[in-house]
């Protein structure tokens, strides 16, 4: 088959700063924290650290190899590769993902873009009252309003082709959003009572180990670094050959890490500083809870709310328009639509699922799924059922059909590999077998 020329990224730097750039996101800020305070806090952490860095590891180097070696996004690599039609289902599943999740992702992102208004307009100190934020999420214009304005923000940027422009933004914005969280970590650390969240977060209690530890923990390596969603293939299909893939995990792992822990130290001391602790099961409000009060008990609060929702709105939208640009480029390259129908086709059902969650919190709020509100088992379904199958697939198209040694051929053209043995052992005996253990767990779980 032939290769058509790609478009690559224009630097070593810019690919780790866009992968970087989609890689951080609500997953780290909005995501990480909540879930760190559900599961038991120091544990959960120990769990993702040690997730992250083997079994993660493993993972993007996988599918950005697959990616840069074919030159294409997982449809086209998963065919090219000559994987057995059962097997190509694996390819289309890994693409079809990221439709799934943008609509809720949109949902989320409209929350940002509210309190980011709510800070602008100076009413920040409402936003810190008790039930604030149940009030929001129960009202069903706001809810329809703020997700359809973000939806419209990620499709304006789709259909206008600037997507371009995202690797400029990141650069400036991640280092801002670094030092800003520097700051707030600082202050929300320092609150009376306050230590004891910080203990809760970075101490691992072995007594609140349990499998649904593991199940979060996994889902949230996927989510946070992308994996399982085809978006390494597609970035490592743009990566030069030259590019020591890695290094350039490394730091994308490193420094996306490093955000959600930064995230879980803004947030889970708050938890205990204002509210004693007794937020720490709140799930995905947990953020908006308890920031806004940490924002109001400083000074220039209204300043550092409007920076931080601004540039975790721009976190948001970096991501949220990969994730809409890997369906949209599906679309274009495997079904051979115009970019603009793809565009309209995933704009339609973007606009459709995100209304399902965003309606989820109120107007539809007796809808339960196993027991889920709708925004929250789309969540599930993504990223503790699909993404462990999108992952098992890709391991067998590098067991079965791609062969370990192509792949650390590939790898070490251009890197020393030294995590090599680690890479081996995982792909090789551990990960399909924990996939699977994972995926009967957490959907036994369900019911
Ligand atoms: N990893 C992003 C986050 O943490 C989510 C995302 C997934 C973004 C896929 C882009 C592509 O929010």
């Amino acid at each position: 088959m032939e290769k058509k020329p790609r478009s690559k990224f224009s630097s070593k730097l810019g690919f780790v700063l866009a992968a970087a750039g989609s890689a951080v996101g609500l997953g780290n800020i909005w995501r990480f924290p909540y879930l760190a305070a559900k599961y038991g806090g120091g544990i959960f952490l120990l769990v993702y650290l040690i997730l992250a860095f083997t079994f993660g590891y493993t993972m993007i180097m996988t599918e950005s190899t697959l990616g840069r070696s074919t030159e294409k996004s997982p449809v086209g690599a998963f065919k090219y590769l000559g994987a057995p039609k059962w097997l190509r289902a694996g390819g289309w599943l890994n693409a079809i993902i990221p439709l799934l999740i943008v609509p809720y992702y949109s949902v989320i992102g409209g929350w940002v873009m509210r309190y980011l208004f709510i800070y602008l307009t100076g009413q920040g100190n409402t936003a810190s009252k008790a039930d604030a934020f149940n009030n929001f999420i129960g009202s069903a214009q706001q809810q329809v309003f703020w997700f359809v304005l973000f939806a419209i923000l990620t499709m304006i940027i789709i259909f206008g082709g600037v997507k371009n422009g995202i690797e400029a933004v990141s650069k400036i914005m991640m280092p801002i959003l670094v030092f800003l969280a520097i700051v707030i970590v600082f202050y929300s650390v320092t609150r009376p009572g306050a230590i004891e969240g910080v203990k809760y977060f970075l101490i691992p209690n072995f007594k609140q180990f349990s499998y649904k530890t593991v199940v979060a923990a996994l889902g949230q390596m996927f989510y946070s670094l992308s994996i399982a969603m085809g978006i390494l293939y597609t970035f490592g299909s743009y990566m030069e050959k030259d590019i020591d893939i890695e290094k350039t995990t490394k730091q994308v792992e490193i420094f996306d890490t490093a955000i959600a822990i930064l995230a879980g130290l803004m947030v889970i001391p708050a938890v205990f500083a204002f509210d004693g602790g007794k937020n720490l099961n709140a799930g995905p409000g947990l953020m908006f809870v308890a920031l806004p009060k940490v924002f109001n008990s400083m000074g220039f609060g209204r300043v550092i709310g409007i920076v931080f929702f601004l540039l975790v709105l721009l976190a948001a939208v970096t991501s949220s328009v990969a994730l809409a640009e890997s369906v949209v480029s599906t679309l274009e390259d495997e079904l051979h639509f115009t970019r603009k129908r793809a565009a309209t086709v995933t704009t339609t059902i973007m606009l459709l699922l995100g209304m399902l969650s965003a309606l989820g919190f109120n107007v539809l709020s007796a809808v339960k799924i196993f027991d889920m509100d709708i925004l929250s088992f789309f969540d599930f379904l993504t990223n503790s059922v699909m993404m462990p199958i999108a992952a098992i697939a890709t391991c067998l198209l590098v067991l079965k059909v791609v062969k370990i040694d192509k792949i650390e051929e590939e790898i070490m053209e251009t890197s020393e590999f030294r995590r090599r043995r680690v890479y081996r052992f995982v792909i090789k005996y551990v990960a399909i077998i924990f996939l699977i253990v994972i995926l009967v767990t957490s959907i036994l779980g369900a019911f």
